[in-house]
């Protein structure tokens, strides 16, 4: 092992990421007194929240009367396949309207109604009355709101000063001998040198884990790397089978079109020039559950009528909806296509294909954002000193699926919930536990191994051939024998980065080289995890869809899965049940029930 100097930083909280999620908890914390710090390895506002389009979905009725938490909670238990917790949901559907409410005051500039209120678009499976009629429910900033949040975010942040370390990319958690979080390590890329960083609370907020599909509308960041030092550190991952794919990404490119664009009154046809959703789900058509529309989407390319001279996409119409309501509702879009597609949308459909977008696995937390684990006889027990939130977190709100604009909703509300967890659990300015040395040596060693690694495969020939093996084998449609054979396939690129990985840049300062063999590392063991995960659950639910087990099973698997991964990249699985009880007595359990849009 290489010497290496390391400095110390004391904060009450550091979190890890400096996206929606890190940032509101970051305000919460810095405002309660606590000493706090973001580490992140983009500067905050390039975080991948910027590029949230759509909105966040909070029941405030802006746009017609009647709106209520108990439909938005009944629609996130229904998309999510009945697979989401219901007391987390119900917690983060009454959170809503304060949440939005609060950002508006933050500064957001949300779009307006003629009358000043915070304007609101329909959006996926977001219905008014138990399914009777589609929701206005969505809060947009035209098709920017993530944009406008973040800043605001950032600003806040700056007022209460947050302490950041920009461009600091994290190792590991440091961990003490009972299994409790003290800090983290991390490397400064501008520096080259290596910090520790000694936390009463660490929060992890560093997004999904996207970039291990060779297309999703997720940045080139999205590695998952609080994932994947959760894995490290000897935590599971739950429900790491069920990853989200967005219908519209923009054909070739997978860039993201807001499904704000069907929620406005796009909408999308096949080959025969025919709008194929009115067949598979008659009442929400377009807006049914994003799970939903990309199986049908799949179906129609598989059998034949898909657009384009290969006959592999399908055509999003906006065209009918005129320039201005473009305008001044979907400009960002109608920028991306033009650039991505080549497409004026005034004018012409954009050649679309589901792309993934959102992975509804990640750590487990209860909904104070404090991470769980599972151990004999109790299924929630508290992690000491660590805690997740935003799309690293498995709360579980999304269960099977997420409803589209419940993202924005899960990163402001559980962020704030962070902070008020730590508030009250954290004692300003306490003296820190000794962080044991074997747990630096450990992240070390780690380091050592991916910095020196002098073998013939180079990273980015590794990490294509992990993408494509997902986005084969992982897809929207899957089956045992397929899923096997790519968890195979990807044994052998694990084996591969392991013992023949090789650097030619070996430095220190801004080596983007040795920071991609570190994302690489932390993907292979989320791809390894969601196969496995994936080849357990012999059932289909949300956006988990076996050929082979093409029905929903309630029977056997209304639970949730963890998956641990060991140093030969084992897994071992477990399962704790669905909470199917709420919050609080205003609200009766939602029973598992056909999922019909
Ligand atoms: O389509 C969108 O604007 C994405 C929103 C979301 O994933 O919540």
């Amino acid at each position: 092992m290489g010497h290496y100097e390391i400095t110390d930083h004391f904060h009450d909280v550091v979190i890890v990421g400096a996206g929606g999620a890190g940032l509101r908890a970051a305000v919460g914390m810095a405002a309660s007194g606590l000493k706090t710090a973001c580490v992140t390895k983009l500067f905050p506002t390039r975080s991948h929240t910027v590029a949230a389009q759509g909105g966040m979905a909070a029941s405030l009725g802006n746009m017609e009367d009647g709106d209520h938490w108990l439909f938005h909670m009944y629609d996130t238990v229904k998309g999510s396949d009945w697979l989401g917790d219901q007391d987390a949901i119900e917690y983060m559907c009454r959170e809503a309207g304060p949440a939005v409410l609060e950002l508006e005051h933050f500064g957001v500039p949300f779009s307006r109604t003629e009358d000043g209120r915070i304007y609101q678009r329909p959006f996926g499976g977001q219905t008014l009355d138990y399914g009777k009629t589609m929701a206005q429910r969505t809060c947009a900033a035209a098709d920017r709101t993530g944009h406008a949040i973040l800043h605001a975010l950032y600003q806040r942040c700056l007022e209460l000063r947050t302490e950041f370390f920009v461009e600091y990319v994290a190792l590991d958690l440091l961990m003490d001998d009972a299994g409790g979080c003290l800090g983290l390590i991390a490397l400064s890329l501008e520096a080259g040198t290596l910090h520790r960083f000694h936390a009463h609370k660490t929060i992890l907020a560093t997004g999904g884990y996207g970039r291990v599909y060779f297309s999703c509308t997720a940045a080139h960041s999205c590695t998952g790397d609080g994932n994947a030092m959760a894995l490290r550190a000897g935590l599971p991952l739950e429900d790491m089978e069920f990853t989200q794919f967005h219908p519209t990404g923009i054909y070739g490119s997978g860039c993201l079109v807001t499904e704000g664009a069907r929620g406005e009154g796009g909408y999308l046809t096949n080959a025969e020039g025919e709008r194929f959703m009115e067949r598979y789900a008659p009442s929400a058509r377009d807006l049914a559950g994003r799970d939903v529309v990309c199986r049908a989407m799949t179906i129609e390319i598989n059998e034949g009528r898909g657009c384009g001279p290969k006959k592999d996409h399908i055509l999003l119409h906006l065209e009918h909806l005129g320039a201005g309501l473009l305008h001044s509702r979907l400009p960002g879009i109608s920028e991306t296509a033009k650039v991505f597609a080549g497409v004026d949308v005034t004018r012409d459909p954009i050649p679309v294909l589901p792309t993934v977008h959102y992975n509804m696995g990640g750590v487990p937390t209860n909904l104070h954002g404090e991470v769980v684990t599972r151990s004999d006889g109790d299924d929630k027990a508290v992690v000491s000193g660590l805690m997740a939130i935003g799309e690293t977190a498995c709360v579980s709100v999304h269960g099977a699926n997420r409803l589209g604009s419940n993202s924005l909703l899960d990163i402001i509300v559980f962020g704030r919930a962070a902070a008020l967890r730590a508030a009250t659990s954290v004692t300003a300015g306490e003296k820190h536990a000794p962080i044991p040395p074997e747990a630096t040596e450990r992240a070390l060693t780690r380091f050592d191994r991916i910095r020196w690694a002098s073998g013939q495969s180079d990273v980015g020939s590794m990490r294509l051939d992990m993408q494509l093996i997902m986005q084969r084998h992982c897809a929207v449609f899957r089956d045992g024998p397929l899923l096997e054979e790519g968890a195979s396939k990807l044994g052998e690129v694990a084996a591969r980065l392991r013992d023949d990985l090789r650097l030619t840049d070996r430095s220190m300062i801004f080596n983007s080289e040795f920071v991609e063999a570190l994302e690489l590392d932390n993907m292979i063991s989320q791809a390894i995890v969601s196969l496995r995960s994936a080849i357990e659950r012999t059932e289909s639910r949300g956006s988990h869809a076996r050929e082979d087990f093409p029905k929903r099973d309630d029977r056997n698997w209304l639970k949730h899965t963890y998956c641990w991964l060991d140093a030969h990249n084992r897994c071992r699985i477990g399962y704790r049940p669905v909470h199917l009880t709420p919050l609080s007595n205003d609200v009766a359990s939602i029973p598992p029930a056909a999922r019909l849009y």
